[in-house]
């Protein structure tokens, strides 16, 4: 079989060449890195939980009304998507203070926000993704007012069906990280929902228990993030109940 072209390889996903113009495959990789790839790891079986799960939101999302760039998945490990632009920007929303918030404000982890707040990071490993004002991201044209407009509200409507469907199964959704994209149509540009929802990039805690079921495990030692995330993708439903843990990527249907 001829070997497909390699358009982009990042720290968890490779993107290759898709099958018709205007599509890419995305390949998830088991590689696990935090804090720009200063701590890394391979957990057996991560790829195939992302992929699953990230296939789960999108669809979901796209059921009502948010544009994605999710076509359909192809294996295990690999879904079709539709290319877009990224904008170079991650945009985090937040409904209770943790991770870089908490620090940088002094809040106390847990501690519920007024609001949930929107936030934009500069996609930049070399300057670890610092966080940007709108005026900088007006001034240097890395997207326009009216971007920025629907950006938030895109990452809102976002927020409130990921918070719905993680609340359905026990599970607090204290924040995620999103990428947007754009493609153009007849002339027109719209913006779309890209890259990936998965644990790697949320933060999601039992309800209950408070225990943490994102990658928060691997960034802070604290267990099995092949078990975190085998539990969560089991509460959504895209696991069999009684499967194993996703180190036996064979049991994973
Ligand atoms: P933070 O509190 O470290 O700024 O992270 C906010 C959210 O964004 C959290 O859900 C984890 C996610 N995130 C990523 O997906 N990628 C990243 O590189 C970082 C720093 C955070």
């Amino acid at each position: 079989m001829a070997r497909r072209k390699l358009v982009y390889e990042g720290k968890a996903k490779i993107l290759y060449e898709g099958p018709e113009p205007g599509t890419l495959v995305q390949y998830f990789k088991d590689d696990a890195t935090a804090f720009n790839a200063q701590k890394k790891d391979v957990i057996e079986g991560k790829g195939v939980l992302n992929n699953r799960m990230s296939e789960f939101f999108m669809a979901g999302l796209a059921a009502v009304g948010v544009p994605t760039h999710f076509i359909r998945r192809l294996n295990m490990r690999e879904q079709l998507i539709r290319s877009v632009e990224i904008i170079p920007l991650e945009v985090v929303v937040r409904n209770v203070a943790a991770g870089s918030l908490a620090k940088r404000l002094g809040l106390t982890e847990g501690e519920a926000l007024p609001r949930p707040i929107v936030e934009f990071y500069l996609k930049d490993d070399k300057l670890g993704d610092p966080l940007v004002a709108e005026e900088h991201i007006l001034a240097f044209g890395w997207a326009q007012q009216q971007d920025l407009d629907d950006m938030v509200s895109l990452a809102l409507r976002v927020n409130d069906f990921l918070s719905g469907c993680m609340m359905a199964v026990g599970i607090k959704l204290v924040d995620f990280k999103i990428e947007i994209g754009r493609i153009w149509q007849d002339d027109f540009m719209r913006l779309i929902l890209a890259d990936e929802i998965s644990p790697d990039s949320c933060r999601l805690w039992d309800i209950e228990t408070g225990k943490k079921l994102d990658k928060d495990v691997f960034r802070e030692d604290l267990g099995s993030l092949s078990e975190a995330y085998t539990e969560v993708a089991r509460r959504l439903g895209v696991l069999p109940a009684n499967s194993g843990p996703a180190v036996r990527p064979h049991l994973v249907n």
